[in-house]
């Protein structure tokens, strides 16, 4: 159970190698999270993340998980639950993709498509009927102020990401009133790899500046969060632009 501050006892985050998700993991064994369940592709990478966080006193566990075997999320999250209840679940997987090759080939766009959009429509809705057999816990799901408005540059990773944000919004309100909360989390430019070799974007951030709003918001009960904050306004402002004027902007 989550204790009077929100912090979660135990944690699942999908796409357990994520830089977000673990800055996240990290942050709240701080706190109180005991238990942390890393969902992800078998690999090296994911054992390590494993052993770090029990170095740090949690009790964690590598699941394997694929954001691109939907028919397998019911066996493989639903089990979890049986366990024991999870207090909270970060939805962390997602690519990037490259904006120039996925238009030149289409199969690649789908593949993009597929990890951030069905992928997480099926593992979301998994994890929202567990929570709600529950009756407690928060789903957070990491969309993207790309979702906001599509732009030249990324607008294959930007739908799917928007497709993604929908969802979540209408499974908040599905939600609403069972005890589950819903948190969507809106982050812009952020340093890991997923963005490592890109130009930085204005108002960059960290993983650790996510994990930090992400904690805010579960004790505030927020239903969606940008990081950083100001970039609530610098979309509200991007969102109602004309689009002649959109695109000359150099984003
Ligand atoms: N970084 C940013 O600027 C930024 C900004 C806004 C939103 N976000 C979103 O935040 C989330 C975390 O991003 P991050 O920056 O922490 O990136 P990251 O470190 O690259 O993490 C991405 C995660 O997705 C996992 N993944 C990819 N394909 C998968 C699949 N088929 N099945 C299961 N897992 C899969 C990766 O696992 P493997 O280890 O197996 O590859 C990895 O754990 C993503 O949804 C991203 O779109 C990021």
């Amino acid at each position: 159970m989550k204790d009077a501050f929100g912090a979660p006892q135990s944690l699942l985050i999908l796409g357990g190698t994520s830089e977000i998700g673990l800055a996240t993991a990290r942050r709240l064994i701080a706190r109180r999270t005991r238990t942390v369940y890393l969902a992800g592709r078998p690999s090296e990478a994911l054992d390590a993340a494993a052993e770090q966080l029990r170095a740090l006193g949690a009790e964690a566990h590598a699941v394997p998980f694929d954001a691109l075997d939907p028919a397998s999320h019911e066996e493989v999250l639903g089990k979890l639950f049986t366990e024991g209840d999870i207090d909270m679940v970060l939805l962390a997987f997602g690519v990037l993709g490259d904006q120039a090759r996925d238009e030149r080939e289409p199969l690649a766009a789908v593949h993009v498509a597929q990890v951030n959009y069905t992928g997480a429509v099926s593992a979301s809705l998994v994890c929202a009927t567990a929570l709600q057999q529950q009756g407690h816990g928060a789903l957070v799901v990491l969309s993207s102020v790309a979702g906001e408005r599509a732009r030249r540059a990324n607008f294959i990773y930007g739908s799917s990401k928007a497709g993604l944000d929908a969802f979540t919004q209408g499974l908040a309100d599905a939600l609403h009133g069972t005890g589950v909360h819903v948190m969507i989390v809106r982050p812009g430019f952020v340093r890991t790899r997923m963005t490592a070799g890109l130009d930085e974007a204005p108002l960059a951030t960290t993983p650790g500046a996510v994990a930090a709003a992400i904690e805010l918001g579960l004790r505030r009960r927020s239903a969606t969060i940008w990081v950083p904050g100001t970039l609530r306004l610098v979309m509200a402002a991007l969102r109602h632009l004309p689009r002649p004027l959109f695109r000359r902007l150099p984003v």
